[in-house]
């Protein structure tokens, strides 16, 4: 059996499904919940013996309301909380209700699919689906805009260190922050933008994907507000959708972090400014329409939760959650060793 965390360090995946999921008032969640957890471990065991070269996984992330719903251990992981709303002069970073949430991927649409029917048998008794989103690989990787997104994340073992929670939080360490928004852009009022402008946009030339100079890069760029410093990283995940029956494109960003304060320093540079009123041109262009966080327990910790034992979940017994650094970049799952 695999232990560790889940797949939150490997790669965008090609096809991916998205969804978030609510559950019910009065309904039996705790046995829902078991369930799932069982299933996800099940889910990603199969993917990787059935279709080793697909890098095919499922990932789950549980909220904040949903921790507290399902009686889950206390302390919560430590950065653990409802996401509240961003709010700056002019655009607003909007907090959305989320439970559960699931990032399937893998390079074949067909095992997504399954994997989001097999999730919605169980939870469909307990829980209701609220989003939805396909998103798929868009030729070398560009977002729906036309620009290359993902090109700056950490390689090699500094997604580890950047993606997984480290010693800070003893108890849910190999565990990660998961923070996801929908986006959708205005592709008419871009594209209406003669290329150089868009570069300015971004802060990036659109064809090479090459980085402008600091001399040149425009202060309310994309690649300006969110770009931190070097020692506040996260894994992007994003893909593009799009829906020409409701004429919806869009973005759907989803961040693993090990801490999410990383993340609420780029959303406020984003959204706020820096300085304030200087925010994200990109804004002018995206509207957010969601806005979750979430915590990713580790596949040990989803063990527990499965067989209701999570009162249990501490450093001692689970020694691998915090010592199984599992290797990340060698085409598996990275989802762990063998117990
Ligand atoms: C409208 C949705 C978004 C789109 C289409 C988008 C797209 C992009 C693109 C094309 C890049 C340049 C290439 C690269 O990935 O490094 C980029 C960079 C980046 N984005 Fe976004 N992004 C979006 C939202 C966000 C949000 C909400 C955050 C953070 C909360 C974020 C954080 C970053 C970071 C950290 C970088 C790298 C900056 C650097 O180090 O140069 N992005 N994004």
């Amino acid at each position: 059996m695999r232990q560790g965390p889940q797949d939150v360090l490997g790669n965008h995946g090609t096809n991916t499904i998205f969804t978030v999921w609510n559950f019910k008032e009065g309904a039996p969640i705790k046995e829902a919940f078991q369930r799932i957890c069982a299933l996800v471990i099940n889910l990603n065991h199969s993917a990787y013996v059935r279709f080793p070269d697909d890098n095919a996984s499922c990932i789950m992330g549980i909220g904040y309301n949903a921790w507290h719903l399902l009686d889950l251990p206390k302390p919560l992981p430590k950065e653990l909380e409802e996401f509240e709303p961003i709010v700056g002069s002019r655009y607003t970073a909007v907090s959305t209700k989320g439970d559960l949430h699931f990032h399937l991927k893998g390079s074949n649409s067909s095992i997504c699919y399954d994997m989001a029917a097999d999730i919605a048998k169980v939870l469909s008794p307990a829980a209701d689906c609220a989003e939805e989103v396909h998103g798929f690989r868009y030729w070398d990787g560009r977002s729906i805009l036309g620009f290359v997104d993902g090109t700056e994340n950490p390689e090699s073992n500094l997604r580890e260190y950047f993606g997984l929670i480290g010693d800070e939080d003893e108890v849910y360490k190999g565990g990660s922050y998961l923070f996801v928004q929908k986006y959708i852009h205005d592709l008419a009022a871009f594209k209406a933008l003669p290329v150089e402008e868009q570069e300015k946009v971004f802060g990036r030339y659109k064809d090479s994907d090459v980085e402008m100079t600091d001399d040149i890069k425009p202060q309310n760029s994309h690649s300006a507000l969110a770009n931190v410093g070097d020692d506040f990283k996260i894994i992007r995940d994003n893909l593009p959708f799009g829906n020409m029956s409701t004429n919806e494109m869009g973005t759907y960003f989803i961040a693993y972090a090990s801490t999410f304060n990383t993340v609420k320093l780029m959303l406020n540079n984003m959204f706020i400014g820096n300085p304030p009123g200087n925010y994200d041109r990109l804004l002018d262009f995206s509207t957010a329409k969601t806005g979750s966080l979430f915590f990713v327990p580790t596949m040990d910790m989803l063990d527990d939760f499965s067989s209701g034992d999570e009162e249990t979940i501490s450093t001692e017994n689970h020694p691998e959650a915090v010592d199984t650094v599992l290797p990340k970049n060698d085409g598996s799952l990275g989802i762990g060793s063998l117990k």
